[in-house]
């Protein structure tokens, strides 16, 4: 069987790691395909390089557009390979534009879709909602991480044998650097003068928050009022949507918050597992700070990942400036004893195990 792995962004490259990771084990006849959906050094190579993953053998260099010109670019070119290669399958993971393309390529040739992280829902209008709702309908394995994600397909109508809980490859991908992040020389911990335990973490991207001027000032108005109130600085890796919106806005950063660059994988990995909280929109860093037993407000009006809200470790609070000071004392003064609810970290193997 002949296998095409793709990924485009930031997060598809770490949540897809584990499973580059097993199909190399099990010597698996794959190979790469890169979107480059993201482009920039720290959104794309540093994350191939940390993670020493193989060089893509295709690189479609669509990098950035509106939403229709990014997908239709990538169906055509994605296509190209395709008639090329003839795989047999193809494997994507999460809600990009990259995984819907592709996806839409794959399924008008026959040829096979693994999804992973199947089955998640936010049942909010973004545009990831449309890319996950659309990849699921058409592919024939659909990886959720817990039995939620089954529960929402069958009553879908997807078909049970389609249907594989197989945990969230993000708990293989943390675990499996977090002791390679603790081994790291240049600490960013140490570069920043930050003490564990003693430090904020933010981060935002999600296109309705920061494609919004009030609700980008109310992120960083509400995480300075928690910073001054409790005396702890912030730490603000900056995507580079959220960069541009900054500048676009014209919006002043509090003293409070130190803004870096986007960080790899290995200094991201210290900064969730250290902080005493962390604020956030990202899936990726909801799930983490769940599995590394960091509290954390969910900066959305809903979330795609209720477990960790189950458990304990996150609330959602929106945008809204009241709630986000409230509950962050609130979850603060909680005591850290949830389990994390996405797998052993051999979700990876399980993936690749069921069809080789
Ligand atoms: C995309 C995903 C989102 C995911 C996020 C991960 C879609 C619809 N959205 O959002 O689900 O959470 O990736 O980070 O696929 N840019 C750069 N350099 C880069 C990449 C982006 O400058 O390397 C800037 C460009 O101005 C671009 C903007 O960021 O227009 C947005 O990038 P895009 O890939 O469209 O969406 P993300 O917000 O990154
Ligand atoms: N991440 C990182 N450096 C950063 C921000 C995020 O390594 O500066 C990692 C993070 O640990 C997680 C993934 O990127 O594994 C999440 O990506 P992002 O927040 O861009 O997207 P989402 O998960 O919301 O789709």
């Amino acid at each position: 069987m002949k296998i095409a792995v793709v990924f485009g962004t930031r997060p598809e490259i770490i949540k897809l790691s584990p499973v580059i990771r097993a199909l190399e084990k099990f010597n698996a006849d794959y190979f790469i395909i890169h979107t480059n959906q993201h482009y920039d050094e720290n959104m794309d190579s540093i994350f191939l390089q940390e993670l020493e993953l193989p060089k893509p053998k295709y690189n479609l260099g669509i990098g950035s557009g509106t939403h229709a010109n990014m997908t239709g670019k990538m169906l055509i070119e994605v296509e190209k390979i395709f008639l090329e290669e003839k795989p047999d399958l193809l494997i994507v993971q999460g809600d990009t534009n990259t995984v819907l393309a592709v996806s839409l390529a794959a399924s008008k040739m026959h040829i096979n879709i693994a999804h992973v992280e199947a089955g998640l829902r936010s049942y909010t209008k973004i545009p990831e909602e449309t890319n996950r709702i659309l990849t699921d309908r058409i592919s024939d394995y659909c990886f959720t991480p817990t039995k939620k994600q089954e529960t929402i397909l069958k009553n879908e109508g997807i078909e049970e044998e389609k249907i594989h809980i197989v945990g969230n490859t993000i708990v293989d991908a943390a675990f499996q650097n977090l002791e390679i992040a603790k081994q790291k020389p240049d600490n960013l911990l140490k570069k920043l003068d930050f003490k564990p335990e003693n430090y904020i973490l933010l981060t935002t991207h999600r296109e309705e928050n920061v494609d919004n001027k009030t609700k980008l000032q109310d992120i960083l108005t509400a995480t300075d009022t928690i910073s001054t109130k409790n005396n702890l600085p912030v730490v603000f890796p900056i995507h580079p949507r959220t960069q541009k919106n900054i500048e676009k806005f014209n919006i002043q950063i509090p003293q409070s918050i130190k803004t870096i660059e986007p960080t790899g994988y290995l200094d991201m990995l210290t900064l969730i597992q250290n902080a005493k909280l962390i604020l956030t929109d990202s899936g990726g860093i909801q799930e983490e700070a769940c599995i590394l037993q960091t509290p954390c407000l969910t900066l959305r009006e809903s979330t795609e990942r209720p477990e960790t809200v189950e458990v304990g470790g996150n609330i959602i609070t929106d945008t809204n400036k009241e709630k986000i000071v409230e509950e962050s004392q609130n979850i603060m003064n909680k005591n850290i004893d949830w389990k994390n609810p996405f797998g052993n970290g051999n979700t990876g193997e399980l993936i690749v195990k069921t069809f080789l």
